[in-house]
């Protein structure tokens, strides 16, 4: 399986401090952002890993990370030109995956959880992992009825449970086909929500709980909430 990091988009949620740096390089704790979301793939025994930032200060990913030598990976650059959104991002990952299997996190979201058990076992369509909040207005909110997930809305003002979709996903090839379909969203953007539930309506996404702490750092609360988290726990 190969893996993709989201690091566009312009960190608008944290003017001034993304005024002269992309968010991700931002620290959170004791590392620049991006680390964690790196580790967590590398962690789930992924070694091909892509990056796909703006063209704003894609040198400092390339100046900051190199090759991935260090790390014992393989990383490759891409460019996101303008911000279009997340499934637009992952949109320009398609040849260099060639179809096979991708685990997509996104470059401001800080897991704990180990998540080799679910790459060895993915087994086509599509996975989300939920983690429950309690401020589920924020993000993506998954409506589940037993074992499955019938519906994902985004940024819901009347959400239908606390269950937030976290930003990560494993795919098969089929997610280039679906981004393919997509219209912006009301925000202008491809929204990876509705990727989601192409694969939901299809009855082929599943999706796991988190167990250990998960939080994205796209704010100034959530920010300083990742470093917290981060330094409390120290074994991510
Ligand atoms: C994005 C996704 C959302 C998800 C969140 C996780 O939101 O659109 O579904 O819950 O990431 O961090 P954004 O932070 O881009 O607004």
């Amino acid at each position: 399986m190969k893996g993709i990091i989201l690091a566009g988009g312009n960190g608008s949620r944290l003017y001034p401090l993304t005024k002269v740096t992309n968010k991700h390089l931002l620290p959170v704790y004791d590392k620049p952002m991006i680390y964690y979301p790196l580790q967590t793939l590398i962690d789930g025994g992924i070694t091909e890993i892509m990056i796909v930032s703006g063209k704003g200060h894609a040198g400092d990913f390339l100046e900051l990370l190199g090759s991935g030598s260090e790390f014992g990976i393989r990383i490759t650059y891409e460019i996101q030109d303008e911000a279009g959104g997340i499934a637009q991002a992952l949109g320009l990952a398609e040849r260099w995956t060639r179809k096979e299997d991708v685990a997509v996190i996104l470059g401001d979201n800080i897991f704990q959880d180990n998540i080799r058990k679910n790459v060895e076992a993915f087994d086509g369509g599509a996975k989300i992992f939920l983690k429950e909040v309690t401020d589920p207005h924020r993000f993506g909110v998954a409506e589940i009825d037993g074992n499955q997930v019938i519906n994902i809305e985004e940024k819901p003002k009347d959400p239908k449970s606390n269950n937030a979709v976290t930003g990560l996903y494993i795919y098969d090839g089929r997610v280039f086909d679906s981004i393919k379909t997509l219209a912006p969203s009301g925000r202008g953007e491809l929204e990876i929500t509705d990727v989601n539930n192409s694969y939901i309506r299809r009855g082929s996404m599943e999706y796991a709980i988190l167990e250990g702490f998960w939080s994205d750092a796209g704010t100034f609360d959530s920010l300083l909430r990742a470093s917290l988290m981060v330094q409390e726990t120290r074994d991510i």
